[in-house]
This record gives C-alpha cells, sequence and structure tokens, in this order.
C-alpha cells in the first residue's frame, strides 16, 4: 500500500480571561487570550452505550493488540539499539519508508487518550514503555552521531538536505516529528508521565538549535515541505510550560505564503494539499490565544470559513485526490477519491479552538456534528474487531467504503502494513470522541454534541448524565446527579440549524415557555439553583432537507436531521449519477430507513454512516421537490 514515492512528494507535500484557577485544566500554565470556554478533561467523561462506543471499544481492542516492540522498531534501528528481534513493519511505517515512525505519535496520543477516559492502565503501560524505551533512543544520539534530543526513524541528515532544499526521495521530516512530539505531549498531559515531558522538551529543544540557525528566508523556503502542525505542537507546548521560547520556536514556522492571503480573506486553497495546511491553521489558533495578535485569529477562522463553505460535501469531508480544488467546485469532484480523512480530523481540532473564542455560534458545532456523524463515524468499518479505516470516502456514483485508488489507501487498513495518516489519526477521533460534546465557563455548561455520555462536573458536585438514541430518535435528556452546590448556573443546549421551530426544552416534565429553542442558536437555561434529578430533555424534530452542491443546484445529497442518507445499490455498479424523484422519498418505518424512486427504480435509502459492504449513492440528480412532512 505504499504511494509510489513519484507521486508522494507533491501529494502528501501531499476581551481577555485568564483560565480559572481551578478546574480541569490544571495542567495548562500558560493564560489563554479570547478563550471564553473551556474543554472539561477527557477523565471526566465517559461514554455509555451507542455506535460511538462500539467505535471506541474496536479502536481499543487494537490499540491492546498491537506489538510495541514492532512500534519501536525503527526509532530503535536509527538510534543503534538493538531491535530486540521484532519484525519490522511494512507500509508507511516500513525500514526504508521515507518518514517512517510519523504513526507513532498517534497511538501514543490514543494510548493516552484511552488511559484518560477508560482509565485503562493496558493503555497507559504501552504509553510509558514506548515512552521509556524513546528516552533511551535519544540517550544513545551521541553513538548515533545525531544532534542532542533527536528523535526520529530516519537519520538527523534528512533535515540537511531538507533545509538545503536538496531533499528529494518524498520525505516530510518535520511531519513525522509533529506527530511524535504531539504524541507525547499527550502522554505528558494525560497520564502525567514526565519522562514524556523529558523526551518532548529535549526533541523540542532540538527543533529550537535546528531552526535559530536558519534566516527567514531558509525557514521560509523549508516550510514549502509539508510539515505538519509543528506550530500547533509548539503553541501546545507553549500553553503546557507557560516557557515563551516555544512560542518563539511556534512562531518561526508561520508560513507567509499560506498565512497572507489567509489573512487577508483571500481564497488562494485551489490545487493545494489540503491535509498539508489545516494543521498550520490549528496552530494559528493557538498563536492567537496565546499572543492575542488579531492576524493569527483571522487566518483561522478565514480558512474555516472557506474550507466550510466552498471546500466541503455534504457530509463534512473535503478535498479531492488529497487537494483543495476551486471554491464551491463539489459536483465536478465526486470521485473515489474524495474527503480524506485526516483533513476532517483536524478541521474538527480547529472548529473546536474557534468556537471556544466564539462560544455564542452555533456554525462550528452544527459542522462538527456534520462531519463527525456523516465522515468520521463511518470511516471505520464496524465489521473488523481492529476498527480499520478508509483513507478517502468515496462519493462517486455507487462508491464504496474499503475499496478506491490502491495508493492512497481505497481499501481497509491493516493491522502492519498501512500505517497511513488517517489510520494514525482515526486512532485519536476514535479514542476522544466524548471529548467535545460538553464544555465549561464559570458559570455555565454547554451542551454542543447529543451524545450518550456521563459527565463527572467536580467544580459543581455534580454528574450529567445524558441518556439518547440521536440521531436515530430526536430527543435527549440530561439528568442532573450527585450532591451539587448551592450556586445557581446556566446551561446553553446547541439548537442545531438543520431543526425546526418545533424545537423544544422541557425541564421536569414541563414544557420551559422561558427557554427559546431557535435553530441556529443556543438554547439557555439561567440561573437555575439545580437539584440531583432535575431533567432538562430536548426535542430536536427533523425533516427531510437536501444538500446542493454549491456549483449545481440540481445535484444535491439527501438529509434527515443532521444524518446524510445514502442509497443502498449492493453490488450492482452505476455508470452515471441516479436520478431521484424527490417527492417519491418516504420514511419506511420509524428509524432512519427510506424509500425512494430513482431512475425509475425503487432504491433504499439509510444512514450513510451505516452505508457498509455496498455500493451507495449520495449525491443525486435531483427531480421535483422533497415532501413537505
Ligand atoms: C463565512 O462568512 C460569511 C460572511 O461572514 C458568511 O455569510 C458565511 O455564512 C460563513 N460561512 C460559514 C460556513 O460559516
Ligand atoms: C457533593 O455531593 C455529595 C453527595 O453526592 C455530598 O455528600 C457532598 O457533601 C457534596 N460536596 C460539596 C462540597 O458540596
Amino acid at each position: 500500500m505504499m504511494l509510489p514515492l513519484s507521486l508522494h512528494g507533491p501529494l502528501l507535500g501531499l476581551l481577555l480571561t485568564a483560565l480559572p484557577a481551578f478546574g480541569h485544566n490544571a495542567g495548562r500554565a500558560s493564560a489563554e487570550i479570547g478563550t471564553l470556554a473551556h474543554p472539561f478533561d477527557l477523565s471526566t467523561v465517559s461514554l455509555t452505550n451507542s455506535r460511538w462506543m462500539d467505535n471506541q471499544g474496536r479502536t481499543v481492542n487494537y490499540l491492546k493488540w498491537i506489538n510495541v516492540d514492532r512500534l519501536l522498531y525503527n526509532f530503535r534501528a536509527n538510534h543503534r539499539l538493538s531491535t530486540n528481534g521484532a519484525t519490522p513493519n511494512g507500509g508507511w511505517d516500513a525500514p526504508n519508508f521515507p518518514f517512517r515512525t510519523h504513526a507513532q505519535g498517534h497511538y501514543l496520543t490514543a494510548w493516552a487518550f484511552c488511559y484518560a477516559s477508560l482509565r485503562d492502565t493496558a493503555c497507559r503501560d504501552r504509553a510509558t514503555y514506548f515512552v521509556a524505551e524513546l528516552a533511551k533512543c535519544q540517550a544513545n544520539n551521541g553513538a548515533a552521531g545525531f544532534g542532542a534530543g533527536y528523535l526520529s526513524g530516519f537519520p538527523e541528515s534528512e533535515f540537511a538536505a531538507l533545509e538545503a532544499r536538496t531533499l528529494n526521495n518524498g520525505n516530510v521530516p518535520y511531519y513525522a516529528i509533529h506527530k511524535t512530539m504531539a504524541g507525547l505531549l499527550d502522554v505528558w498531559r494525560h497520564v502525567g508521565d514526565t519522562t514524556a515531558r523529558d523526551v518532548l522538551l529535549s526533541l523540542a529543544g532540538w527543533v529550537d538549535s535546528r531552526t535559530s540557525r536558519l534566516s527567514y528566508s531558509q525557514m521560509q523556503a523549508m516550510l514549502g515541505t509539508e510539515f505538519g502542525g509543528m506550530n500547533d505542537v509548539l503553541a501546545d507546548i507553549h500553553r503546557q510550560t507557560g516557557d515563551k521560547r516555544w512560542l518563539t520556536v511556534a512562531q518561526r514556522f508561520d508560513h507567509a505564503s499560506l498565512f497572507d492571503p489567509l489573512a487577508a480573506n483571500r481564497d488562494q486553497l485551489n490545487g493545494m494539499h489540503a491535509n498539508t495546511q489545516v494543521p498550520k491553521w490549528i496552530g494559528a489558533a493557538l498563536e492567537y490565544k496565546a499572543t492575542g495578535t488579531t492576524r493569527y485569529r483571522d487566518i483561522a477562522r478565514n480558512a474555516w470559513n472557506m474550507t466550510v463553505g466552498a471546500h466541503s460535501y455534504a457530509i463534512g469531508g473535503n478535498s479531492q485526490a488529497e487537494h483543495f480544488r476551486p471554491p464551491n467546485a463539489i459536483a465536478q469532484y465526486l470521485t473515489k477519491d474524495t474527503a480524506e480523512a485526516c483533513n476532517t480530523y483536524n478541521m474538527l481540532r480547529l472548529t473546536r479552538e474557534l468556537w471556544t473564542l466564539d462560544p455564542s455560534s452555533t456554525a462550528y458545532f452544527d459542522f462538527y456534528e456534520r462531519a463527525l456523524i456523516n465522515h468520521l463515524l463511518g470511516q471505520q468499518n464496524p465489521a473488523d474487531s481492529h476498527g480499520h479505516i478508509t483513507y478517502f470516502t468515496p462519493l462517486n456514483p455507487g462508491g464504496r467504503r474499503g475499496v478506491g485508488p490502491a495508493w492512497g489507501g481505497g481499501t481497509w487498513s491493516t493491522d502492519y502494513d498501512s500505517f497511513w495518516c488517517c489510520q494514525g489519526t482515526a486512532l485519536e477521533t476514535n479514542t476522544k470522541l466524548m471529548d467535545s460534546i460538553y464544555f465549561y465557563d464559570d458559570s455555565s455548561l454547554f451542551v454542543n454534541l447529543f451524545t450518550p455520555s456521563v459527565l463527572k462536573w467536580a467544580d459543581r458536585n455534580i454528574t450529567i448524565t445524558q441518556t439518547t438514541a440521536f440521531p436515530m430518535g430526536d430527543t435527549t435528556t440530561l439528568k442532573v446527579g450527585g450532591g451539587g452546590s448551592s450556586r445557581p448556573w446556566d446551561m446553553f443546549i446547541r439548537i442545531p440549524s438543520w431543526t425546526t421551530s418545533g424545537a423544544e426544552i422541557s425541564i421536569n416534565g414541563a414544557k420551559a415557555q422561558d427557554v427559546r429553542a431557535t435553530p441556529g442558536s443556543y438554547a439557555t437555561i439561567k440561573g437555575r439553583a439545580w437539584k440531583a434529578g432535575d431533567t432538562v430533555t430536548v426535542r430536536l424534530p427533523m425533516t427531510l432537507r437536501t444538500v446542493p452542491a454549491n456549483d449545481n443546484p440540481n445535484v444535491a445529497a439527501v438529509a434527515y436531521g443532521p444524518v446524510i442518507l445514502s442509497g443502498d445499490y449492493g453490488s450492482a455498479s452505476l455508470s452515471a449519477m441516479p436520478a431521484l424523484e424527490l417527492s417519491s422519498v418516504r420514511r419506511a418505518g420509524d428509524g432512519l430507513a427510506f424509500t425512494g424512486t430513482a431512475d425509475g427504480k425503487s432504491v433504499k435509502l439509510g444512514p450513510f454512516y451505516d452505508a457498509h459492504g455496498v455500493n451507495y449513492n449520495v449525491y443525486w440528480a435531483t427531480k421535483g421537490k422533497l415532501p413537505s412532512a
């Protein structure tokens, strides 16, 4: 499944508020500028039985099964230590693959998330063992001929070639370094492992010394090679430590040729390798929070707005053959290699960073919900106990998950022979499905996603138990438990823009007349002195709607509430986009099963996230109008 190296380079190259002194962000040392709402620590939110929890379970199975020594092979070999007889991996971690060891950081992060949310000590022990072995690799740098702090599966000479602009083997060395750093930071943050901190800061110090020698123009030239989220992780180390040194190093990775047009709100994304850019925007959001420089905020917001508004498919994914296409070009690019999954993982990280700056806007979590349900949930193969994934999500007529262009991983990932970027980010996605359901500020709780879960809100001495079949059903209940405290607080509940004026909030069974539930706003239960047993019921009526392609109003996907529906074509292939009689679409029962008539034949429609093992159709040539009720 290796990408041909000739393709690889171009393809992958492919109001000031301080954090409250109490609370769940105790590990974060530096105050953030502009942040108005905060995530809860992963250890305080757990999923309960649901389609989401099933995804988590499959990924956790794999994380606890994979042989850790195999994952250490390239690090040990490169740092001249024994590989302990381990078998080398294949795919993008093969010993001759240019950016081998890019994947391991995702495993570190996912083990850390698994431990944080599930208190699973097997995940923790894998993370701490791995980090201890990385420390040994780093400690052998003198013998291996590397500079202090260096840590990777390929020689440091790759960086000399990168800086000299003579690197021509398809390597993207800082891309790999970024992943390792992000993984170490997560093990430090969520497991409390101080070896992870030491290895991380030593590697960050190596990045500082390597880049401090370069002139501004040398640095900018080097940034022409994909470098992941180096500005993101370094700004995050600053957030974690409060040490300004890391912010300075982060800002060296500000990529001017990308940032300048974005700061001016000019969409010049056409033709760019998409996942090369999105991590830099997350970095810009963090750099805004660290510096207050509004240019960074504008870059991140404008990039988000353009990507969501002009470059995203109905399922929330973006990119075709890994690249951005002209603004609003959607119907023209319905191919087998649409919607690279990493881009969506990164867009969701960007979305939550931006929402915390603007928590009265529902646009951010309307998008988060759309992309999580319709793209990432179904990216994982539910028939696979290790939760393997697809790299692209095909949107061609008669597309199918797990098949597609082999060069980009159109098949399902495998245990030891893939290690694609999208396999790594999916390990994270499926171990942090609880991280964006709830947020808080000094006087409020925000409910952003409708996912069965339990929140332990220590500052308020309460639990919130969310029970729902969403999106199979339209009702969610939020039950307050625990001792509580006498201080009143507000509950903000996202009322998605896809729902109707029939949306409503009830408290303890009675409709809350004074709480407005307007689509595209936050319903607010103000200043209530909550008692154990208080139950809020949220009803979000769903209707059929079309999601037209920006470039062709006669081409559209069909959705019911938040859920994109797809046609089930079994094993039949389609040579053209089927024409759907919109007026024929009918609900078949209580769930999300529908039927319709396309090309004169009856077709079953159901949630796209469940379209597995069949050829499906997402975008239709539409005729007529959907039934109104
Ligand atoms: C992007 O910004 C424009 C102008 O403010 C706005 O009309 C549009 O709805 C925004 N797009 C998204 C996806 O939020
Ligand atoms: C928190 O709630 C428990 C009951 O669940 C109660 O025993 C305890 O006194 C409460 N603590 C505070 C600080 O209110």
